[in-house]
């Protein structure tokens, strides 16, 4: 008798804590990240403590694969099915290409973007981590335009 009590009384608990960790995403900007595979990537030195400046998986298949269909589930909702912006969102597909474009596509994706208190774009580094940013920042590469 007693155990079956404490038992619940622990499933409980567990259902508590995953509904406040569901909470806490959701106030950041109303977003649940979606977890990337990205193991079929170089792993890059640092992990997620340091960040490079510029792409180091430009033109690599496995990264273009894995960046769309992390785009897609997580930045596709404001900025666009196939970068193709709406509206609501800046337009991917003009972020320019080379070292300038690295840097401030990481600056976003990394910290998002926020003015006055109001959440633009949630900030994606700790969630989703550099791989996953650079795999996406790889894809949208092959979707650059100049017009
Ligand atoms: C909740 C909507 C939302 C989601 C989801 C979102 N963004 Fe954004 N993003 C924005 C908005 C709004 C801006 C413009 C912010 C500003 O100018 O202050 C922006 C700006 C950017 C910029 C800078 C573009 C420029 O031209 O200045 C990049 C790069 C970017 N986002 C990448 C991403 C990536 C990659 C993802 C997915 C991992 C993503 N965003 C998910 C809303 C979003």
């Amino acid at each position: 008798m007693k155990l079956t009590i404490g038992r619940s009384a622990l499933l409980g608990a567990a259902a508590i804590a995953s509904f406040s960790i569901a909470g806490n995403l959701h106030a950041h900007g109303n977003v649940t990240p979606q977890a990337v595979d990205t193991s079929a990537l170089p792993d890059i030195d640092g992990g997620n403590d340091h960040w490079l400046e510029e792409n180091p998986y430009t033109g690599n298949p496995k990264a273009i694969e894995i960046g769309e269909s992390a785009y897609g589930q997580n930045c596709a909702r404001c900025h666009g099915l196939q970068a193709i912006s709406g509206g609501i969102a800046p337009d991917l597909r003009y972020l320019e290409l080379g070292a300038s474009g690295d840097e401030w596509f990481v600056e976003r994706f990394r910290h998002g973007s926020s003015h006055d208190g109001k959440v633009y774009m949630p900030p994606f580094g700790d969630v989703l981590g550099q791989k996953a940013g650079w795999a996406i920042r790889t894809w949208l590469e092959t979707q650059h335009t100049e017009d």
